[in-house]
């Protein structure tokens, strides 16, 4: 068996790694020449727990990494992983899927194997039957379900444990008709994802089922978040335990119940503006979901409002940003909310310093020299009016008065909860906590 997977982004890269590391000859591609470069020699582009490790071990094993889509000649199967990245407007910009599915069908217009397509990119509900599959039968003038498969094939992984996602999902969503196409999809699926649940549907709600997972998850969150502001402003109420006693219920269950800043990361918001662009699209006022979102900006408002609260006047103050990835176990900012919260603060005039274990090669990109990156935690506190916790990393629970005793006042916000519990020598406001009496 042969595969192909096509965008070697957090998806594509961790899918071929585990594919290629269990032994099955799999072709990465990717039309970024540097970034090929870098993953043929065992690099991967961003950090992801286990991923080095697997990548290695896919190297040597079967996987070859090219920047030649011709490469995908005689695949069994296509997994399409490129990106669909949100257009100003909030609307999903589905250019790359189309140039690649163009090039996929000219290629396979010349293919005597029949390979199976799987679109592993997020597309909002029609995309495959109104876009994706008019474009494969005409540049390949060939007939989907007869002479290739076309099946939809959701991710749910999440980053900082993609490859445990990806070897052991929650659920194997295949959306398309049921052909021989489908079945053998079933079958490779049944054998990689052993005593996984397999969903079989149509398209357009394999399509749907994506968009719901993650407009629920950050409705979840949302909910949280209002509730850990109601706390805040009871004295001595704890948001966690109240998210613990919860999660027992299993109707609501434990996880996303983690009160913070907000929810970031490259999905969960570009999801929810997807999905809210193509309800007031259909005539569905998308109240509840406009709702989540408007929580999820209030966050980020509520923190500069504590700030003022405390230290005034924010211009020329000196804090420091503890964590800006978009959580932990990950380099990635993309839709971070500590980065918008450090384009507030700077726009005020703040003078900001910014600590992250992982991602300050990141958060330099964007800020370049505006900000400050320090490596150390307790450098980072050094001579600052405020610290704010952004992050969940485990560094910052080593924050003790040793390190605060540093600081040119003693004032910390902790958005995550981290130092609860430890008798700190400072101002400590953290979100979801009511004051102590
Ligand atoms: C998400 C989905 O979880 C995943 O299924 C999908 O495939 C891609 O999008 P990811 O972007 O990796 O995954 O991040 P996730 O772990 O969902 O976290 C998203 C954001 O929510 C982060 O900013 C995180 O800090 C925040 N979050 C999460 C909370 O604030 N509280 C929680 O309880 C959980």
């Amino acid at each position: 068996m042969k595969i192909a997977v096509i965008g070697l982004g957090f998806v594509g890269l961790t899918l071929s790694s585990v594919l290629a590391s269990r032994g099955i000859t799999t072709i990465g591609i990717d039309s970024d020449r540097k970034k090929c470069s870098k993953i043929a020699k065992g690099i991967p582009t961003f950090f992801e727990p286990n991923l080095e490790k697997t990548l290695k071990k896919a190297l040597k094993k079967k996987l070859i990494i090219t920047n030649k889509l011709y490469s995908i000649n005689n695949c069994d199967f296509i997994f399409i992983t490129v990106g669909t990245p949100e257009k100003k407007n909030g609307e999903i910009d589905l250019s790359f899927i189309k140039e690649v599915v163009r090039s996929v069908g000219k290629l396979i217009s010349k293919n005597k194997k029949k390979p199976i397509i799987l679109i592993k990119s997020t597309v909002i509900p029609g995309t495959m039957k109104n876009v994706v599959l008019p474009i494969l039968e005409r540049n390949s003038k060939k007939k989907a379900g007869k002479d290739f498969g076309l099946i939809s094939n959701p991710e749910f992984l999440q980053e900082s444990r993609a490859i445990h996602d990806t070897i052991k999902p929650h659920v194997v969503v295949l959306g398309g008709y049921r052909t021989k196409f489908m079945k053998k999809t079933e079958k490779f699926f049944s054998r990689f994802n052993p005593n996984v649940p397999i969903i079989i549907t149509n398209h357009q709600t394999a399509e749907m089922i994506k968009y719901a997972h993650n407009t629920f998850l950050a409705t979840k969150i949302s909910f949280i978040n209002q509730i850990a502001n109601i706390c805040q402003g009871i004295p001595d109420t704890n948001i966690d335990d109240v998210a613990n006693a919860m999660g027992l219920d299993p109707r609501i269950g434990n996880l996303f119940l983690n009160a913070g800043p907000g929810y970031g990361g490259s999905c969960l918001p570009k999801d929810i503006k997807a999905i809210i662009n193509l309800s007031s699209k259909l005539g569905v006022n998308p109240t509840l979901l406009t709702a989540v979102e408007k929580i999820n900006k209030q966050q980020i408002s509520h923190i500069v409002t504590l700030v003022k609260q405390n230290i005034g006047k924010i211009n020329g103050k000196k804090l420091t940003i503890l964590g800006v990835a978009f959580k932990p176990g990950t380099d990635d900012i993309r839709g971070s909310v500590s980065i918008d919260l450090v384009k507030r603060l700077l726009k005020l005039g703040a003078k900001i310093t910014i600590h992250d274990p992982k991602a300050l090669e990141n958060a330099r990109k964007i800020f370049h020299d505006n900000t400050k990156y320090v490596k150390s935690v307790p450098s980072a506190l050094k001579d600052c009016q405020c610290a704010i916790i952004m992050t969940q990393w485990k560094d910052y629970e080593r924050i003790n008065n040793k390190i605060i005793k540093q600081m040119a006042k003693k004032f910390i916000i902790d958005t995550r909860r981290v130092l609860y519990n430890k008798n700190l020598d400072a101002k400590y406001y953290a979100i979801g906590l009511g004051q102590k009496i």
